[in-house]
């Protein structure tokens, strides 16, 4: 426990909480929280889920009619066929990043992560006893990850890769040659792929989202993971998933439900069929806003460009930072 670093963004957020508290006016750039309301419609239908009395725990893996949601969800979207089995509605995908790495990293084990990236990519493996080792994302490359790198750093202990895309914080939106060729690092190494997608509808320009589980022979080696806190701003509500074989859902299983037992019950108001293609309908109205005239300018200031999704402009905190 000694060697988890704490996390400097969330030590800047206390800071800034206090200076709130104190009745100083502040603009977060810290926190990966976009800057809109959860939509109307997801809280009424929320509140009407509370008065019906829905509020009790679910079924470990959450409720049959959210994971047949989503389901319909990563096949109608991300053009990937998961079973409802095949999904588990976690705690934020927070908790899914904790819960598959305990069961997929073994003690000495590597993981490929990406530098900058998410801390608890980095701190996570650490906890287990796995090694993660960094890829690094340049600008010059657009964000791009450099395959020469990731084929010099494949081991024969490299159990996984993670990829964030789009990338909280750089921004970048990884290519579909990209991804084709990592697919293919992956399957000759046999290394199973981490894909957090969880930015997936803070594109800007004329940027594409591409899930790595839908390329051919990815989905059997790809744990999906997203949420509902960015897309929908709903950060605080915790309410996130893992898409994986159906083996590793159980193991995922075991850990979520003595910690957690389940995800919040308020939130799967989506199981209900009418809402789901309004709920999982793009919010790109809302995530427009997300760069705000004042913040665009902020960012030109600091002379670096803007980058395919949204949330580079929080922060560019590498992990030692
Ligand atoms: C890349 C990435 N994944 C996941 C999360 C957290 O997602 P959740 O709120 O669903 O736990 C963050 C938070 O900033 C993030 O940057």
């Amino acid at each position: 426990m000694d060697e988890l670093a704490p996390s400097g963004i969330r030590k800047v957020n206390e800071k800034a909480l206090a200076m709130e508290r104190a009745g100083e006016t502040v603009i977060h750039f810290e926190l990966g929280r976009p800057d809109f309301d959860t939509p109307e419609y997801i809280k009424k239908a929320c509140i009407a889920d509370i008065e019906k009395g829905d509020v009790f725990y679910t079924s470990n893996f959450g409720t049959m009619e959210l994971r047949e949601a989503i389901a319909w969800k990563l096949k109608t979207q991300n053009n990937i066929d998961y079973k409802p089995s095949e999904i588990i509605v976690s705690v934020g995908l927070s908790e899914a990043v904790f819960d598959v790495m305990t069961a997929i990293l073994d003690e000495g084990d590597e993981i490929l992560v990406p530098n900058p990236g998410w801390l608890n990519y980095l701190n996570v493996p650490k906890l287990l006893g796995a090694t993660p080792i960094t890829y690094t994302l340049k600008e010059v490359n657009d964000y791009q990850i450099d395959l020469d790198e990731i084929r010099a750093k494949v081991t024969p202990r490299t159990k996984a890769m993670v990829l964030i895309t789009p990338s909280n914080p750089t921004g970048g939106v990884l290519a579909e040659n990209v991804l084709k060729e990592l697919a293919e690092i992956a399957i000759k190494n046999d290394i199973m792929v981490i894909s957090d997608e969880v930015y997936e509808r803070l594109l800007y320009d004329d940027a594409k989202h591409i899930s790595i589980a839908s390329l051919p022979g990815m989905k059997e080696r790809t744990i999906t993971l997203n949420g509902f806190s960015k897309a929908y701003s709903m950060t605080g509500w915790r309410l996130g998933y893992a898409a994986c074989n159906e083996d590793i859902v159980k193991t995922v299983n075991k850990l979520h439900q003595h910690v957690v037992t389940c995800a919040t019950s308020v939130g799967h108001f989506l199981r209900t069929v009418q809402y789901m293609p309004v709920c999982f309908a793009p919010c790109s109205c809302v995530c427009s806003r997300l760069i705000s005239p004042s913040v665009s300018s902020w960012h030109k200031q600091d002379n670096t460009s803007i980058c395919q999704s949204g949330e580079h402009i929080q922060h560019r905190t590498p992990y030692n930072s």
